[in-house]
């Protein structure tokens, strides 16, 4: 919790725990209708969304979202035509909040790896971890850096100090499944 902001992170991670490929690009058995149905559900409940420049870029912002979009090329907090931008070296997380969600509330996360490993130092509230059970991706992106020495997810939410609820089905078919990480 910073200020009046909680944070809720964001991922779907295959088996070992990755969320793109090697060439940087998601691949379509990541893709589920049902987790995406529920995605979209809790970035519309958030005050802010806050991704990295490349999974803004994979991810153009269609519904004109309030969106925050990490990037050395920012300079400070600047509007631009298709969402804010941020470069965190200029600005604190608490300022550029405060700059483009001034009424506090729920920020969402959905990454990639590098806006991932940030919030992991500065601390989530709340992390949902959909898994696609059936999907493996050697050498892909992992959901956080310390998966590559050999951690998993779970691990490191744990040493993070949050805490799993009990998993829940998404699409049993596919084997999907969410399991929200809370601070106790
Ligand atoms: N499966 C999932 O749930 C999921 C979630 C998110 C993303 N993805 C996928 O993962 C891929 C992208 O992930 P990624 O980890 O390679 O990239 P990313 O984290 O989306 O973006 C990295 C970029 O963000 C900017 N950035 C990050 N931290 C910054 C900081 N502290 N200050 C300033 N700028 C900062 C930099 O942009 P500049 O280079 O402009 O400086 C950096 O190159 C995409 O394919 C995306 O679709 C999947």
């Amino acid at each position: 919790m910073i200020g009046g902001y909680t944070i809720h992170g964001h991922a779907i991670v295959s088996a070992d725990d990755r969320i793109a490929g090697p060439d940087g690009f998601t691949p379509a058995s990541l893709r589920n209708e049902a987790d995406w149905a529920r995605f979209q559900a809790a970035l519309d409940r958030a005050v802010v969304t806050v991704l990295g420049r490349r999974a803004h870029e994979a991810n153009p912002n269609t519904r004109g979202r309030n969106r925050l979009v990490l990037s050395s090329s920012a300079h400070g907090v600047e509007r631009r035509a298709d969402a804010w931008w941020w470069n965190a070296a200029d600005v604190s997380l608490r300022e550029a909040l405060s700059r483009t969600a001034p009424s506090a509330g729920i920020v969402a996360v959905p990454g990639g790896r590098t806006v991932f490993d940030m919030f992991l130092d500065i601390s989530f509230d709340e992390f949902h971890l959909v898994r696609a059970g059936r999907v493996a991706i050697p050498d892909g992106i992992p959901v956080f850096s310390e998966v590559l020495p050999g951690k998993s997810a779970a691990e490191i939410l744990s040493a993070q100090g949050l805490v799993a609820d009990p998993p829940e089905t998404l699409d049993a078919a596919a084997s999907v499944d969410l399991t929200v990480w809370r601070r106790p």
